[in-house]
């Protein structure tokens, strides 16, 4: 079996409100994308891994990659767009599956990875990791309308793991309808294909904010020691 990789980093970062796209910003000693490749580069199952970036992006030529599968895809307004543009530009590999992963999860561990990657090719059906919700979660706006049980209450992460042409059939369905879509796994609950919730674990977060950041300073120094 093939399995390609689909690195969305297109993003500007409007949230972590450094000026600069937050894939940039670096964390001992490497930007944070360079610890997300280096991390999926641990994966000899990957047979290509193609990296999204903002065609007017300067700083992805920059970077230091030794990494020979990977390949620079133009990215798109929305994140959806962008794997779309990636699963596109995989068409020449034609992969079976397709395990999409955040530029911005540098903390993610091979491990998971390969979990994931057992789990769904077992059970030949796609799956994310994802983390049980630990907190207790209110609905409401200004005042708390109820505590919503948490029982099957989960946190999606990446990566994503899908069949080739079917997420690309369930994206450019969903895209063409105007199906809200912020995760792979949307898509495909969309198309009714089955999303099998792999756990994973919940350090493997995505840098969003300042604070992300400074965890993530945090827990990737402590990864490295
Ligand atoms: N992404 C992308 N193309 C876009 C938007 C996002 O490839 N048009 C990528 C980001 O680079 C990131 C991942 O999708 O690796 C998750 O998105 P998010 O955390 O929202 O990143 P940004 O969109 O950059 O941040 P923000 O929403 O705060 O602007
Ligand atoms: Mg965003």
């Amino acid at each position: 079996i093939k399995i390609a990789a689909i690195v969305p980093a297109a993003g500007v970062g409007s949230r972590m409100q450094v000026g600069y796209p937050k894939q940039y910003l670096k964390v001992a000693g490497k930007t944070i994308l360079e610890h997300t490749l280096a991390k999926l580069g641990e994966l000899s199952e990957l047979c290509k891994i193609a990296v999204v970036v903002s065609d007017n992006d300067e700083y992805f030529c920059e970077l230091a990659l030794s990494e020979q599968r990977i390949m620079r895809v133009s990215g798109g307004k929305e994140r959806a767009e962008s794997v779309l543009n990636g699963l596109h530009a995989l068409s020449e590999v034609q992969p079976d599956w397709v395990l999409v992963h955040d530029a911005a999860r540098p903390l993610v561990l091979a491990d998971d990875i390969r979990t994931l990657i057992n789990e769904c090719v077992r059970n030949d059906e796609g799956g994310i990791l994802a983390a049980k919700v630990k907190d207790t979660i209110k609905r409401g706006n200004t005042h708390s309308l109820e505590t919503v049980p948490r029982e099957q209450l989960w946190q999606a992460l990446t990566p994503q793991l899908f069949p080739y042409k079917n997420l690309k059939e369930a994206l450019e369905q969903a895209l063409s309808k105007g199906v809200l879509i912020t995760d792979e796994a949307s898509a495909m609950e969309w198309a009714r294909q089955p999303v099998k919730l792999v756990s994973g674990r919940s350090d493997n977060i995505k840098i969003t904010t300042p604070e992300d950041y400074d965890l993530a300073c945090f827990l990737l120094a402590k990864q490295q020691e």
